[in-house]
């Protein structure tokens, strides 16, 4: 990320969703807040001309995929909070409107939004803009991945170690060094038995046929002129393994097939997502 300067990628994702509640019909993710996260100018801009983005074939995959990631971010919270999960971490929470629409009864789910200091402080004046009221059930923890321990600006926040939790990590992990990554997965296998987190990560470049190294490329230079290049690549096979040897006692990879037969079967509209990114499950 740039210096002293919010992450610009937080507001293109955040712009796709709202994109997405727009222009899909059926809707994978279904955010009442994500017109509105966007601020007054980019919402008008949007609804005047909601195919602003689609400039390539790229874009449709791409709002498939924002979409997917926090639909299944949120259907396995929902479950995990069936099972026991009481506290909700969101790192590198860019505009995330979970807090907005947390579906619990008050108290039952505490969410830690994590993110860059400054995105993070972007991201309260964005709140304040347009006029919502924080959540008695949400304590933000800004926190610089790179340069800070996780573990202490959780519990600056608050956060309760021996409680079960879920953490997200969506659009995140490519930013970071790989160092970075797996040392935050790492401290996440120390939390208590049933906590899970749910991620995304690209796939290695060595790994992509030439059609989709090309993808990569062209998505790569958009990114890396935006300041935030990607950093972080993986192997679905060597990260799952790599999983387990930290104690993750369950762990789910799934790739474009499983989530086009899950979220994006029989649409008319053909949407679905491509092939440089995974979802990762994990459970301690
Ligand atoms: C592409 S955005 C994704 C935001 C959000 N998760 C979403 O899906 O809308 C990337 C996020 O990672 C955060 N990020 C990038 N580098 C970071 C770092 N070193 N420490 C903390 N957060 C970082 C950015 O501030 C931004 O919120």
């Amino acid at each position: 990320m740039k210096e002293n300067r919010p992450s610009a990628t937080a507001q293109r994702v955040a712009m796709r969703r709202a994109a997405h509640q727009l222009l899909d019909d059926p809707k994978v993710f279904d955010d009442p807040v994500a017109l509105r996260i966007i601020g007054k100018e980019s919402a008008s801009a949007l609804q005047a001309d909601p195919r602003q983005f689609e400039s390539t074939p790229l874009s449709a995959y791409l709002r498939a995929f924002i979409a997917a990631r926090s639909r299944y971010a949120e259907d396995e919270l929902a479950l995990g909070v069936r099972r026991g999960v009481r506290q909700y971490v969101i790192l590198g929470a860019g505009l995330d409107t979970f807090a907005q629409r947390n579906p619990h009864p008050e108290g039952l789910l505490h969410v830690f939004e994590v993110d860059h200091p400054t995105t993070q402080t972007w991201k309260r004046a964005r709140l304040e803009e347009i006029g919502t009221t924080l959540p008695g059930d949400l304590t933000f923890a800004p926190v610089d991945f790179e340069t800070q321990a996780l573990e202490e600006g959780l519990r600056d926040a608050g956060y309760n170690p021996s409680k079960c939790t879920f953490f997200s990590w969506l659009g995140v992990t490519e930013y970071l060094t790989p160092e970075v990554v797996m040392a935050t997965l790492c401290y996440i296998a120390s939390a208590p038995a049933g906590s899970r987190v749910v991620f995304d990560y690209m796939i290695s470049p060595s790994l992509l046929t030439p059609a989709q190294r090309l993808r990569f490329d062209a998505l790569a230079r958009r990114v890396a002129s935006a300041g935030e290049p990607w950093q972080a690549f993986f192997d679905p096979e060597l990260l799952t393994r790599n999983l387990r040897s930290m104690g993750f006692g369950y762990v789910e990879d799934k790739g474009p097939e499983e989530i086009n037969a899950r979220y994006f079967k029989n649409r008319k509209d053909r949407l679905r997502v491509g092939s440089l990114s995974h979802l990762m499950n994990a459970q301690v």
